[in-house]
């Protein structure tokens, strides 16, 4: 099963962007592609050339051709890359997203991957691609609760990362919307959230304590310092990525799990993958899921 890539919602209508030709679509699809890992099939020709026109537009520019330059011109050029890049990539995301692989986690992974650890050791998830949060605090909220209520004080962490500078600010002051939080139950609500104005909710404080955000390119993690993380979890995001950069990215998030510790992996997202270290974990929720072997 392959996934469906989701497009942005929020989409405006591309009249009067300049359009693109077939050289200039592949120069820009190669660029991301190089520096994100983002695979552009001609049928998401749209999506780029609407993303890249609108952003052009607002930093002031009117050609392809000198918004290219820019981005490729030091510090400057840099800081507008950010920004297309928060542009062209997706955040589409909601608590409580995949309920089966969180059904999942709470019944058979972590009360597992906890029996095998002693007590005093701390546990550490991360969430790769976390977008605005969402994720983060789903896991947070769903650790709280199991440790609660076995009576477990071990220290606890989640990280989240992502590429995308805005999706980590809003991730990091943790405010929602009236809407987003519909997706929560009236529980989870009181417990874990205050009320702002305008009927927004922000995480509580001890619970954000446990959340912490930093900024990375997934197609870096091959190069980064072990994370020694139990639980990787990595959804919704290898979708935009070819097959070769999917299996650089989970060969490389191997490395940074602790021996026994689990990466669950969004439904489709991945088929066929093998790894020496990492055992398939069969479930009855069909959760894509393995586990790094114990040295
Ligand atoms: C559709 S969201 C998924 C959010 C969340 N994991 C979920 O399932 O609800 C995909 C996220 O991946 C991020 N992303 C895309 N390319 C990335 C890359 N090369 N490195 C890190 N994050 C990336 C995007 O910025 C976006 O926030």
């Amino acid at each position: 099963m392959t996934a469906a890539i989701p497009f942005r919602q929020n989409w405006q209508p591309a009249d009067s962007l300049p359009d693109m030709d077939e050289q200039e679509f592949g120069r820009w699809a190669a660029l991301l592609e190089d520096r994100t890992g983002m695979f552009m099939p001609p049928e998401r020709r749209s999506f780029l050339v609407t993303g890249v026109g609108l952003r052009m537009r607002e930093a002031g520019f009117t050609n392809h051709e000198d918004y290219y330059r820019h981005l490729n011109s030091g510090v400057s050029g840099n800081l507008e890359w950010a920004a297309l890049v928060d542009r062209l990539t997706v955040h589409e995301t909601h608590f409580f997203r995949d309920r089966r692989a969180l059904d999942f986690l709470r019944e058979q992974a972590i009360p597992e991957l906890l029996a095998a650890r002693r007590q005093q050791d701390a546990l550490h998830l991360w969430s790769a691609g976390c977008a605005t949060g969402e994720e983060v605090y789903t896991l947070a909220m769903l650790v709280d609760r199991y440790l609660d209520a076995s009576g477990d004080p071990r220290p606890w962490g989640i990280t989240g990362t992502d590429i995308s500078f805005a999706s980590l600010a809003a991730a990091r002051a943790g405010i929602y919307s009236q809407r987003r939080c519909g997706e929560l139950s009236a529980d989870h609500l009181e417990r874990y959230f205050q009320e702002l104005d305008q009927g927004r909710f922000q995480v509580l404080p001890f619970l954000r304590r446990h959340a912490c955000f930093a900024h990375l390119n997934m197609i870096e993690v091959g190069r980064l310092a072990s994370q020694q993380a139990d639980v990787i979890y990595c959804q919704n995001l290898l979708i935009y990525f070819s097959r070769a950069r999917r299996l650089d990215i989970v060969n490389g998030l191997v490395h940074h799990l602790r021996p026994g510790g689990l990466l669950v992996l969004g439904a489709g997202e991945l088929v066929h993958w093998r790894h020496s270290e990492m055992q398939r974990l069969h479930n009855r929720w069909d959760v894509l899921a393995y586990r790094r072997r114990d040295n």
